[in-house]
């Protein structure tokens, strides 16, 4: 634990004006404090926002309201799931102090329990749901950039916070989200975002697409070795960068394999807008263009085409739908089930995480057609208040119906959100990928 957070310190400490610090107080209500400072001489009111949300707990959520509570009064068992616009929901707690001096500097503390924060801050901008990049109102932290490909490809900066089991402990729910900790220095893979051809691609350039990579610690370093491939999908509205910026997707992966959860895995993290010009060009940053969604199977065909050659040809990745999986969360679990369906033989396990599903799913007709669905790695996750919970259920009973077996899990604090999905990389790792069939097995 204590390496575990000297690492995230070191990680801060290279920018020497680092933005944020995470701090341990030894004191209440959570254990640890974070410092945001922001320069900036012309502003009249800055808040944090992008990310940084209010606090509930199992007693005051529903699937439209939530506890609405400051993380100053925070209590063991809280934790976050979105913010529903409610009322208090618009008490927004996160509001930066201007210094008396005439340097321009912003600065805020707060408290905070375990877990991953994204944030962005708000300039003079009094609706904290309405203030866009385009406007000028949202500004990304210069001193902790996001993760990403291109500029403009993500908007806010994000951060993890350990935990204390003195302050944040409860017997009731385990909020230990560590996993997600940077793990020590010889135990990290390497991420980073790479271009690929892909003929008619809009982003970033003509012809061009993009994916990020994550490759184990030990990749390269064995001979001839060949690693299990992971395709992982972010969702509606995101891109490929998504994983990684806000879900920090290699310190998981990284503690997954050191900790022999998980055998070495590359993981590709494809973008699944921008393929090709049927629709207006998406582009993270800009608020203003809310582009349709592309059709799963057009994804599908486009990746079989070029993603997916591309890849075992650059990569010292198997060839068989053994050692090959494809997950993804919300309408990348829509994705995902599309692979499961139409790529079946390609790929030996699928992760649905809080999948975008609805009816017509598959009927007994499609398995007699295809057999190969009931002999495959399936793992449905979703969190417990989740606006896909219905969805969840629903492809559940649909596979319970045809008798195929599969392994789940209801996150019990989770929401449409990536603490949810977090925890379904953690479990998909250790219960699901490259495990004996059928995984349901223990
Ligand atoms: C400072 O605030 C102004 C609004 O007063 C905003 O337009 C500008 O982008 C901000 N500058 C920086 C460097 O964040
Ligand atoms: C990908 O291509 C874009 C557009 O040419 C470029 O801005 C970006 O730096 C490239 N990324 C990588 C990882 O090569
Ligand atoms: C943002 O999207 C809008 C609507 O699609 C478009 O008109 C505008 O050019 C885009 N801006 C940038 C900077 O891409
Ligand atoms: C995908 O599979 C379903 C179910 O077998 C089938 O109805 C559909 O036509 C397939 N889609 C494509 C594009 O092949
Ligand atoms: C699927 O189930 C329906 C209703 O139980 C049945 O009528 C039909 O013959 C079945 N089809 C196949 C291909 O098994």
């Amino acid at each position: 634990m204590a390496l575990h957070f000297l690492a995230t310190l070191a990680l801060l400490a290279l920018d020497a004006s680092a933005a944020v610090t995470v701090r341990k107080t030894g004191r209440a209500p959570t254990g640890y404090e974070v410092d945001f400072s922001y320069t900036n001489t012309t502003a009249s009111r800055v808040l944090i926002g992008g990310g940084l949300q209010l606090f509930t707990d199992e007693f005051h959520t529903t699937l439209t309201s939530s506890g609405g509570f400051d993380p100053r009064d925070y209590r063991p068992g809280d934790f976050y799931v979105g913010s529903f616009g409610g009322p208090r929901d618009r008490a927004w707690p996160y509001e930066m102090v201007r210094s008396s001096g005439d340097d321009g500097l912003w600065t805020f503390t707060t408290p905070l329990p375990s877990g991953i924060y994204s944030f962005a801050y708000l300039v003079d901008c009094d609706n904290p749901f309405a203030c866009s990049i385009d406007t000028g109102q949202l500004v990304i932290d210069p001193d902790l950039p996001p993760y990403r490909n291109v500029q403009g490809d993500q908007v806010a900066s994000s951060f993890q916070v350990p935990y204390d089991a003195q302050f944040q402990g409860t017997p009731t729910i385990d909020l230990n989200f560590d996993y997600a900790l940077s793990a020590p220095a010889g135990s990290r893979g390497t991420i980073k975002p790479v271009n690929y051809t892909s003929p008619g691609s809009i982003h970033p350039a003509p012809d061009v697409h993009e994916f990020s990579v994550y490759l184990p610690a030990e990749y390269g370093s064995v001979a001839g070795k060949k690693y299990p491939l992971l395709y992982l999908s972010h969702g509606a509205g995101g891109n490929g960068d998504d994983w990684e910026n806000l879900g920090r997707m290699s310190a998981i992966m990284d503690n997954l394999i050191r900790g022999g959860l998980l055998d070495p895995t590359v993981v590709v993290m494809p973008s699944f807008y921008n393929l090709d010009s049927s629709l207006p060009k998406f582009i993270y940053g800009n608020m203003s263009n809310f582009a349709p969604i592309p059709d799963p199977a057009a994804i599908r065909e486009n990746y079989q085409k070029y993603l997916f050659p591309w890849v075992q040809d650059h990569y010292d990745v198997c060839d068989e739908p053994g050692c090959r999986g494809f997950a993804g969360l919300s309408w990348g679990g829509r994705l995902t089930y599309e692979m499961y369906i139409n790529a079946t033989d390609y790929f030996g396990y699928f992760g649905l995480f809080s999948p975008a599903t609805s009816a017509p799913l598959l009927d007994n007709g499609t398995l007699a057609a295809n057999p190969a669905l009931a002999d495959r790695g399936v793992f449905v996750t979703y969190g417990l208040y989740d606006f896909v919970f219905d969805a969840g259920r629903e492809l559940q009973g649909a596979l319970d119906g045809l008798g195929i077996e599969y392994l789940s899990r209801v996150t019990p604090f989770g929401s449409h959100y990536w603490n949810t999905w977090q925890d379904a990389l953690w479990w998909f790792g250790q219960k699901v990928l490259w495990k004996p069939l059928p995984v349901t097995r223990r």
